[in-house]
């Protein structure tokens, strides 16, 4: 049994008590959107650059807001606090709601809300030490991976496959140039200089991932938004890949092979500790 209160379309409720008919748009074909956004200290973490994503996910799939920003802000703040505050991970889904099954869109549906929240499980002390595994595979999804949207079958056999593989992720390739991680972004560090692939309809943009090439210009890192052939990919001292749940994480073993000397390097230790510093900034912050 879950204590975890959620949100569902205009309730607060139990997580083991919050229901969908089985008609949902989201259940039936995965038509919807989501959002995964950290929480710490009580506070959600560059939400303004959340929201944003959110609205943009529902332009690219033809649903109109059914919240403002400062009804979601209020939602997502009671759900903060009726799961205890500190941190945690919330996520959110819109789908185009309740309809008779039908692929075309229904014209009166009310979209489903949903918010529940999971604590924050910060990365394991040993995987920041020592970096995780990762493969390469292709990329197979579809041509609108900056929608975040629920229908994640791709990814997830995407990152089975690496699961599979004892690595933590895989690493997509399209055209031999690198897009994405199954659910995160990726960058490498080549002659010194942080690489990131460019947004655009390949990847998701990560706020993660903006965050870091914010921070990296910030403080002088030398960063370039640009592709990554799978040459470059082989020839990186560093690779890290980030995400809202695993913030910025070393890459040290890449298809079987040490990437650079195998051990997390030197500017994704500088780069973790300016995060880390920033999130202390704005958990500290009133
Ligand atoms: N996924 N790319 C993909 C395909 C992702 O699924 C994610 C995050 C990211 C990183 O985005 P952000 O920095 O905004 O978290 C990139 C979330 C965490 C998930 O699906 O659980």
């Amino acid at each position: 049994m879950s204590e975890s209160i959620c949100y569902l379309n205009g309730n607060y409720l139990p997580l083991d008590e919050a229901c969908v008919p089985v008609l949902d748009r989201g259940f039936i074909f995965g038509d919807g959107v989501y959002e995964v956004i950290p929480v710490y200290a009580g506070k959600p973490f560059r939400l303004d650059h959340h929201l944003q994503r959110l609205n943009d996910s529902l332009n690219g799939v033809y649903l109109s807001n059914p919240l403002s920003n400062e009804d979601w802000t209020q939602i997502l703040q009671q759900i903060i606090e009726h799961n205890g505050g500190g941190d945690q991970s919330l996520y959110l889904q819109v789908t185009r709601g309740v309809a008779k099954r039908d692929h075309g869109f229904p014209a009166t549906a009310q979209p489903t809300v949903f918010v529940m929240s999971n604590p924050f499980k910060p990365v394991d002390a040993e995987l920041l030490e020592e970096g995780v595994a990762a493969i390469t595979l292709d990329d197979i999804r579809w041509q609108y991976c900056h929608i975040k949207s629920i229908a994640l079958l791709p990814n997830i056999l995407l990152r089975q496959q690496a699961l599979d593989a004892d690595a933590a992720e895989a690493i997509l390739l399209k055209d031999d140039k690198v897009t994405e991680g199954a659910a995160s972004n990726v960058f490498i560090v080549l002659d010194g200089v942080l690489l990131t692939p460019p947004k655009g309809e390949c990847l998701l943009p990560g706020i993660t991932r903006d965050l870091v090439v914010e921070l990296a210009d910030k403080h002088g890192v030398p960063c370039e938004q640009r592709d990554i052939s799978r040459e470059e990919l082989s020839r990186a001292g560093e690779l890290w890949i980030t995400s809202s749940t695993r913030e910025i994480l070393p890459v040290t073993r890449l298809d079987g092979h040490p990437v650079g000397d195998g051990r997390p390097g030197s500017l994704w230790q500088k780069m973790y500790a300016i995060y880390q510093d920033y999130k202390d900034e704005l958990r500290q912050a009133t």
